[in-house]
């Protein structure tokens, strides 16, 4: 395990990243935080209201702040993150760092069979647009491969099955 042992999930919006910690978390001692919701306590707004507020810039700073708290304050806690948050030059530093993975319809297919999708589709201000998002899909896919120590294929799979087959290989890779 890395400095923090820590465990990130990172990967596209709605691949199914606060599903799988709340899993998880039923396995394991790990408390799960998520970077969105940190961001929306310190904000008193949601993402989508910072997005239309303040504007895309202001809020990547504000996941900068948090990239920098959890690296020099967290331990041994699962953290899932916002689909950009990879971007934050310290993420190595933070903890292992597992991609969820799955590819663009699937993942879309999986948010609007949900009985909430309509909501799910509406507090992510960058799935407006489902073009441009398969276009960011695209140009994240190969940095989320190249950041990630371990990859969990999740299509079609439930989100227990998923939080089992992670711990099992974290369990590997530590
Ligand atoms: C974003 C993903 C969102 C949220 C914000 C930006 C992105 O989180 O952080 O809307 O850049 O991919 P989810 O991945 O939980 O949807």
């Amino acid at each position: 395990m890395k400095n923090n042992d820590n465990i990130i999930l990172i990967g596209f919006m709605g691949v199914g990243k606060g599903s799988i910690a709340r899993e998880l978390v039923k396995l394991s001692d790990y408390i799960a935080i998520d970077t969105d919701d940190l961001i929306e306590s310190m904000e008193n707004k949601t993402i989508k209201k910072v997005f239309t507020d303040d504007g895309e810039e202001y809020f990547r700073k504000l996941e900068k702040k948090v990239s920098q708290w959890l690296e020099k304050s967290v331990k041994h806690t699962l953290i899932s993150t916002g689909g950009g948050f990879y971007k934050q030059k310290n993420i190595k530093n933070i903890g292992t760092i597992v991609l969820l993975d799955s590819p663009f319809d699937s993942i879309i297919k999986r948010i609007k069979a949900h009985p909430n999708a309509v909501k799910k589709l509406k507090k992510r201000p960058l799935l407006k647009d489902l073009i441009k998002a398969k276009e960011l899909y695209e140009e994240r896919r190969p940095e989320y491969l190249s950041l990630a120590d371990i990859v969990i294929d999740v299509t079609n799979k439930s989100a227990m099955d998923c939080a089992k087959e992670l711990l099992k290989k974290v369990k590997k890779y530590v």
